[in-house]
């Protein structure tokens, strides 16, 4: 027997059984009434986020990944279901605990760079971090352009900066909605590898959206497969590669052999859907 039956599972990772959830989905419906009627985008999906894990929620394009995201975030509401935050239900956006990353960055382009990391804080009226927001800029190869403008940062650099933002803020979970999405191959690399760097130090529990099945095996502890639209939870895979990652491991047999697997609980995902 493979060793990838082991490892794929029902939404509860292998390793985590007994830890506590951080983020529990409970049963998440989302119809959205649009102009043209209701628009079914989410369908009982249930799964648990481990304190300290990085989860990846994979699925194809319009199944319902940012409408989760913002439901955790709580950006939105449900029309159903709901999701707990350290066992409390959340009812609204709390900025203290939870980060959101989009895929744009973001950033006010009448401030600089360092401004548009303070300008959480400033809202908030509380003290800037000076001595963690050095270390980030850093950290991600910033330091240096803290009084370069929005328009005068790459596009990997203004995501830096909006992740650097988030990260100031300390909070204990990250939700990151296809970030480096719009990033070149090689920068989108670099990024993920940036990113689990960060996250080696930092370890917040990270739910990260992508429909990229490379980057989701590359990055998480356990990856959640979502049908299209409406999404449900078509299977959710643990990801036993070892860390630190590297980007030559997504060359060798492990790594393939799961993206064989996870590509075909995606297909398998249309399919039933498309019978339906
Ligand atoms: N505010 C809204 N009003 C009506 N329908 C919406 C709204 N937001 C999203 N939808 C619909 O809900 C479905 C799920 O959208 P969502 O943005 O969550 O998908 P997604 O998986 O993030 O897609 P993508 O990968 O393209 O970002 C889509 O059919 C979309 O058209
Ligand atoms: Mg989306």
């Amino acid at each position: 027997m493979s060793h990838l039956s082991s490892s794929v599972r029902s939404a509860a990772p292998a390793t985590a059984q007994c830890a506590t959830a951080k983020i529990s989905i409970l049963e998440a419906t989302k119809i959205y009434a649009a102009k043209t009627g209701p628009v079914h985008a989410l369908e009982r999906v249930s799964a648990d986020v481990y304190e300290r894990e990085f989860v990846c929620i994979l699925g194809p394009s319009g199944c319902g990944k940012t409408t989760l995201l913002w439901a955790m975030s709580g950006l939105h509401a449900l029309t159903g279901g709901e999701i707990l935050l350290d066992g409390q239900p959340v009812q609204g956006p709390r900025p203290d605990q939870v980060g959101v990353i989009f895929q744009e960055a973001n950033l006010l382009p009448w401030r600089n760079l360092l401004e548009n990391i303070e300008f959480p804080f400033e809202i908030k009226h509380q003290k800037v971090p000076r001595d963690l927001i050095v270390a980030l800029l850093e950290q991600t190869g910033l330091a240096g352009f803290e009084h370069s403008f929005p328009r005068e940062l790459s596009g990997g650099m203004q995501q830096r900066a909006s992740i650097v933002r988030a990260l100031a803020q300390a909070p204990s979970v990250l939700l990151m909605d296809e970030p480096f999405g719009a990033l070149d191959a090689f920068t989108r690399d670099e990024m993920n590898l940036l990113l689990l760097r960060l996250w080696s130090e930092s370890r917040q529990t990270i739910v990260f959206v992508t429909h990229n099945i490379s980057e989701a095996i590359f990055l998480a502890d356990r990856v959640l497969v979502l049908t299209p639209r409406p999404g449900r939870l078509a299977r959710a895979f643990d990801i036993p590669l070892p860390r630190p990652r590297t980007v030559e491991m997504t060359f060798e047999t492990e790594f393939l052999e799961l993206m064989r697997e996870i590509k075909g609980a995606v297909e398998s995902g249309s399919r039933r859907t498309l019978e339906v």
